[in-house]
């Protein structure tokens, strides 16, 4: 079995610092897409204030940190074993409950094609396209969407296996590249 391990720190670096080491035809690929959905989300954006627009990144930035620095530090310290309360789990209800009680809307997804909970999965056309996008090595997928008159940030970040403890739940993340993402964060979070 490999053991994919990296610490802390290195997984934050992985989910802010630009993936670099992508060969260059994907690279170009992935530019090409992303410039693509800038102007797919340009036009949705007509009017939307890009400071706004920038403070709710950052804000979702922030999040993200505080999120994957928690996941982890549960992992590391209360979980012992594969019948403990997961991390995942802990996220999945968290987001779910934020979710519940306000606009701004969470969900943590698989990107392996093998999810623990068949609910937990890319489900609109901004997931699917996001997932393809992480996968190739994208820090992050985005767009801002305007629905009934207020207008929202979407934005995903990959979720790397940092922890040799996250394969004793999820045994075939025993088969991902190092640093590839097992799944991703969704965050719709509105503009104000
Ligand atoms: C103790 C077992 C356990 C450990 C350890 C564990 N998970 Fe999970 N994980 C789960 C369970 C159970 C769910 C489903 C939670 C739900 O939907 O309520 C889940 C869900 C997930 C999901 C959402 C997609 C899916 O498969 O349903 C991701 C992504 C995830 N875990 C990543 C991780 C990462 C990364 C680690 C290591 C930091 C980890 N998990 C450690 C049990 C575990």
């Amino acid at each position: 079995m490999k053991n994919v391990m990296l610490p802390a720190v290195a997984m934050l670096a992985l989910a802010f610092v630009l993936f670099i080491g992508l060969p260059m035809g994907t690279t170009a690929n992935l530019q090409a897409e992303e410039a693509k959905a800038s102007k797919e989300s340009s036009q949705s954006v007509e009017g939307v204030d890009q400071a706004a627009v920038k403070r709710a990144r950052q804000k979702v930035g922030e999040l993200d940190n505080i999120f994957k620095q928690t996941i982890v530090l549960i992992t590391d310290k209360y979980v012992h074993g594969d019948d403990d309360f997961a991390a995942g789990s802990a996220a999945v209800l968290l987001f779910k409950n934020i979710s519940d009680s306000g606009e701004t809307k969470i969900r943590l997804i698989d990107a392996t094609g093998d999810p623990y909970e068949p609910e937990n999965v890319a489900k609109d056309s901004f997931e699917k396209s996001g997932i393809k996008k992480l996968k190739k090595g994208a820090q992050q997928h985005e767009q801002v969407v305007v629905k009934d008159d207020s207008s929202y940030l979407r934005v995903m970040t990959p979720v790397p296996v940092v922890m040799e403890k996250c394969v004793m739940c999820h045994a075939h993340y025993a088969d991902v590249a190092e640093g590839a993402p097992i799944g991703a964060i969704s965050y719709t979070f509105p503009i104000e």
